[in-house]
């Protein structure tokens, strides 16, 4: 490929695009494939959009977000951890995946390592790729109760060469959710090790049985060498407004603004202004949506339960499943046969990291109704695929 550097050139499409692109706009298909449910953003939030734009809110604002949205996520997050954070440390650098591209690419040169806790979103692997980092994985264990991985796991997988770690928790696409003390352990490991954390919080309000999930801004130290990237797409169902913050060490802010200006300069100007409704008003639909996905894991374990080629680690939060189906030799071919025989969407397990190929991921974000019909066409799938085997 010419006029473009290595580590761009070796990038690969992501397995869940990879499947989707192709059936994207079919009204068909249940979307079990990306991270997202099927309910509207709310009126009071769509309104305060609509009122920003009639007020003339449509030029350059500051490029780490606009004052009053910085204040409304610092009141937020103080009253949702009780903690009391200095405004200064919050970011609002576009969507929370530009979040984590601008801190590795603040942390990382050519040839470091950074370490990503597995499995994994692809997307994170890429954008620490990008960096010409190489990646290295440390693997949660799949138990019946669910995805297990320690603090001294983790530390264990660090090379003298890794400069950044990824930690997200609740997780993408395990459900695992990291224990306080294990997050104590590992925020002590990178202060002393001087290694920059990347915590990925975006389903915070999503962990199941308690109202929000861990948190390192809980425990960490306003210099520790930790970014935790936040944002609106999953608790408020904003999957479209590419809008999410960043809380860093105070000494990174003014070089959160000079990145952000590389990248897009900011989140767009009206959607600020609609998050700052989210963030007021929104708390009973967080609470809704919570409740909805928290029944929705339940229908998809019971589904899937004694299930003789299905096994099921339920997920402790987040709204993904990460079934494994025994007997098939690729997910991708498995999610683009399910696709289209049944059109039913989900993601294939091979591009959440090494060891997931006999893995998909499901979101169980979807109506209960879509729900139920999507999870009924994969068994239906799954049983002529018994009994072409039997047959063969
Ligand atoms: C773990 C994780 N981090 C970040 C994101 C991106 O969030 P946003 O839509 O705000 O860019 C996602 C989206 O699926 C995710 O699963």
């Amino acid at each position: 490929m010419k006029g473009v550097r290595p580590e761009i050139a070796r990038l690969e499409q992501n397995g869940i695009t990879a499947v989707a692109f192709s059936r994207l706009d079919d009204p068909s298909v249940i979307p079990f494939w990306f991270g997202e449910g099927d309910i509207v953003t709310p009126d009071f939030i769509r309104d305060a959009a609509k009122n920003a734009l009639d007020n003339g809110e449509t030029f350059y604002v500051h490029t780490r977000g606009i004052k009053s949205l910085r204040s409304a996520i610092k009141t937020y997050l103080d009253d949702l951890y009780s903690i009391e954070l200095d405004p200064d440390r919050v970011s609002i650098p576009g969507s929370a995946m530009l979040g984590v591209t601008i801190a590795a690419q603040m942390a990382l040169n050519k040839g470091d390592d950074a370490l990503v806790v597995s499995p994994h979103w692809p997307n994170i692997e890429t954008t620490y790729r990008i960096t010409g980092a190489n990646v290295n994985t440390v693997r949660q264990r799949e138990t019946s109760t669910g995805w297990e991985l320690s603090a001294d796991e983790i530390i264990a997988a660090v090379t003298p060469k890794t400069r950044s770690l990824f930690v997200n928790s609740p997780c993408n696409p395990t459900g695992w959710v990291m224990s306080r003390t294990d997050q104590q352990v590992l925020l002590d490991f990178c202060r002393e090790s001087n290694i920059l954390l990347i915590a990925d919080e975006v389903y915070h309000r999503h962990i199941f049985g308690k109202n929000v999930a861990p948190s390192f801004l809980e425990i960490a130290k306003p210099d520790d060498p930790l970014v935790v990237v936040n944002g609106f797409s999953k608790a408020w169902a904003m999957t479209g407004w590419r809008v999410g913050w960043v809380v860093t060490p105070i000494s990174q802010a003014n070089h959160w603004a000079i990145m952000s200006e590389c990248f897009n300069t900011g989140a767009t100007v009206f959607a600020q202004h609609a998050c700052i409704a989210a963030l007021e008003q929104g708390e009973e639909f967080v609470q809704s949506l919570k409740t909805q996905y928290e029944q929705g894991a339940a229908i998809v374990i019971d589904a899937f339960k004694h299930h003789p080629r299905i096994q099921l680690a339920p997920p402790r939060g987040a709204f993904y499943a990460f079934p494994k189906i025994t007997n098939i030799d690729s997910s991708l071919d498995f999610a683009k046969q399910l696709l289209s025989a049944e059109d039913v969407g989900v993601a294939p397990g091979y591009t959440f990291g090494p060891g997931n190929d006999r893995h998909i991921r499901i979101c169980f974000a979807q109506s209960h109704e879509r729900l139920e019909l999507g999870l009924a066409r994969i068994l239906n799938f799954i049983e002529r695929d018994d009994n072409e085997r039997r047959v063969s």
